[in-house]
């Protein structure tokens, strides 16, 4: 360790949980929830996945995301899977380039509301997610469940690895109301931070996760880093995700949170702890997927009707 630098790297976290449940349990609710012949609007529907897994099933589907290089990827894959049922737009979640009454079902999956250029205008994104769909129309959204970061690290630092080799570091604060306050820094280059983290071991994992968590024991010397910007996100816990789309319009709201890792965390007696060891944590989901038969995952499904 050089002087002055006093870091500690998380070997493992919960993050490195083998997440290919989620899937499944995506499916089976999509599958339930999505009629034959509906009309479905995937609001932040990313290279557009989950509507080509649907395109048999449905009589159209639409997908809108900000991502132009995402829309790109997904028209590509559209053109030669030759689905003429799907369309990609670009837009913004905000304002939905849609007449009212547009659709039967909206989706909105993987943490679309906790994007940070969303933050503040969530109620925006749901109203307008409201006025698309008809009568008894459907919404599904999928998130995280942020519960158990905020009891198990209220602060989180982490290092990311860029393809040209630099490296930025990430100092994360965490409110118990879901509000993240990200400051982002590029680590200088030839600095003793810069020589530590090439010296460090990587994390591999099904996602090849190119993020390195850290404990800082003594703050890194502010000259080593070069300060990028300030991001805030808003994160749903089971309660809030359920307030904020009842608050948007939504009935008969259901809120599914399979086998919460903060479950999973204090069943393996790893709460209030900082450092989490993977065995544990694996054998507690086995046995957590085995109770619900349905998997296990820090994941929060939503089901509202208008
Ligand atoms: C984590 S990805 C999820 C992608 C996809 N729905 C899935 O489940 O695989 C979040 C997506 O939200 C999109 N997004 C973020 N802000 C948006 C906005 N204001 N309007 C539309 N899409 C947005 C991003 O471009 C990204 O594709």
């Amino acid at each position: 360790m050089k002087q002055g630098l006093s870091l500690k790297v998380l070997v493992s976290g919960p993050c490195e949980l083998d997440f290919s449940w989620y899937g499944m349990i995506q499916d089976k609710l999509l599958r339930r929830t999505v009629r034959q012949g509906a009309r479905v609007l995937d609001v932040g529907c990313g290279k557009g996945g989950v509507l080509f897994g649907l395109s048999g099933q449905i009589e159209s589907g639409v997908g809108v995301d900000i991502s132009t290089n995402d829309l790109a990827s997904a028209e590509n894959t559209r053109g030669k899977k030759d689905l003429r049922n799907l369309t990609f737009i670009q837009a913004n979640a905000m304002k939905l380039p849609f007449p009212s009454n547009r659709f039967d079902v909206v989706l909105c999956l993987g943490d679309v509301l906790s994007s940070s250029n969303l933050y503040g205008y969530e109620e925006s994104v749901l109203s307008e997610m409201k006025r698309i769909l008809r009568t008894n129309g459907t919404a599904v959204y999928q998130g995280t469940n942020w519960e158990w970061e905020y009891r198990l690290t209220p602060y989180w630092t982490f290092f990311t690895r860029q393809a040209n080799g630099s490296f930025y570091f990430h100092r994360t604060k965490r409110r118990a109301s879901g509000l993240e306050i990200a400051r982002d820094y590029k680590v200088v280059s030839k600095s003793p931070l810069h020589q530590w983290i090439l010296q460090q071991k990587w994390p591999k994992s099904p996602h090849d996760r190119t993020s390195l968590d850290v404990i800082e024991e003594r703050p890194v010397p502010p000259r080593w880093l070069e300060f990028q910007g300030r991001n805030k996100y808003r994160n749903y816990t089971l309660r809030s995700l359920r307030r904020a789309f009842e608050n948007g319009g939504f009935y008969n709201v259901e809120v599914f949170a399979y086998g919460q890792t903060y479950d999973i965390v204090s069943k393996a007696g790893l709460l209030g702890a900082v450092e989490h060891s993977k065995p544990q944590l694996a054998k507690a989901e086995a046995e957590m997927a085995f109770k619900l038969r349905m998997g296990s995952g820090p994941w929060l499904f939503l089901v509202g009707r208008t």
